[in-house]
């Protein structure tokens, strides 16, 4: 049996994939399970957390996760995030955020015209939620975690690339990933470095998804205590 030392906390975890309409039946996404958001809130109501699970376009309601809100948009999430956070002592950011929404979304379905070259679709910015929670701190003491779903490349590595998003984010702490040829996405496992908002590595775990779930709120209750 697990320690129930995250009785009397309060946490929010988001899951998923958001979703950008492009027209009512179309829409920008990506290919996050939920997987590890959901493991993320189990874990936590394991340990005895009162839990708010966001979730994003998962496949099927998640049993066992505490609250669970379902969203579609970022503007969605956004919006379910950050009321629970009002309250929350920790807020993980587990879900795969779209970093860019339409601009106009027509409220028929986009028609294809014979000859004629396919509209451009013009994309404007989503709010970072993850920087905005880190810096606005809608609780004091809140401690703010992300991902980083990283899938390195010729500029550098994953954990290269993770420890400037955390720099940059924020965030308390950032849980960096590789992603892409069949890693993390989907999958049951899960490979990952901890870094803190300076970057330095604290913690690293490889395993099932709910081994690194027990680890990431071993790292959030050391913080917690402070
Ligand atoms: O910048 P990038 O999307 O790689 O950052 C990933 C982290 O930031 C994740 O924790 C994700 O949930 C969060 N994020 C966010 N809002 C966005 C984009 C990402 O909160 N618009």
């Amino acid at each position: 049996a697990r320690p129930r030392d995250l009785a009397g906390r309060r946490v929010v975890v988001s899951a998923g994939g958001t979703r950008e309409a492009i027209d009512p039946v179309r829409f920008i996404g990506n290919s996050s399970s939920g997987k590890q958001g959901v493991a993320l809130a189990r874990a936590a109501v394991a340990r005895g957390a009162d839990v708010v699970l966001v979730g994003a376009n998962l496949a099927q309601p998640p049993s066992g996760v505490g609250t669970f809100v379902p969203v579609v948009s970022t503007a969605e999430l956004r919006d379910a995030v950050r009321a629970a956070a009002q309250e929350a002592d920790a807020v993980v950011m587990a879900a795969a955020v779209a970093d860019f929404r339409p601009v106009h979304v027509p409220d028929a379905k986009i028609k294809k015209v014979a000859g004629q070259a396919p509209a451009p679709i013009e994309l404007v910015e989503n709010p970072d939620i993850l920087r905005e929670l880190a810096t606005e701190r809608l609780r004091p003491g809140q401690v703010v975690v992300g991902f980083a779903a990283e899938t390195g490349d010729a500029d550098g590595d994953v954990l290269t690339h993770g420890r400037a998003k955390a720099r940059r984010k924020g965030a308390d702490l950032v849980v960096v990933n590789a992603v892409g040829a069949g890693k993390a996405f989907g999958t049951d496992e899960n490979d990952v470095t901890i870094v803190d908002g300076a970057g330095e590595v604290v913690e690293t775990a490889a395993g099932s998804k709910e081994l690194v779930a027990d680890v990431v709120w071993d790292a959030v209750l050391k913080r917690l205590a402070r």
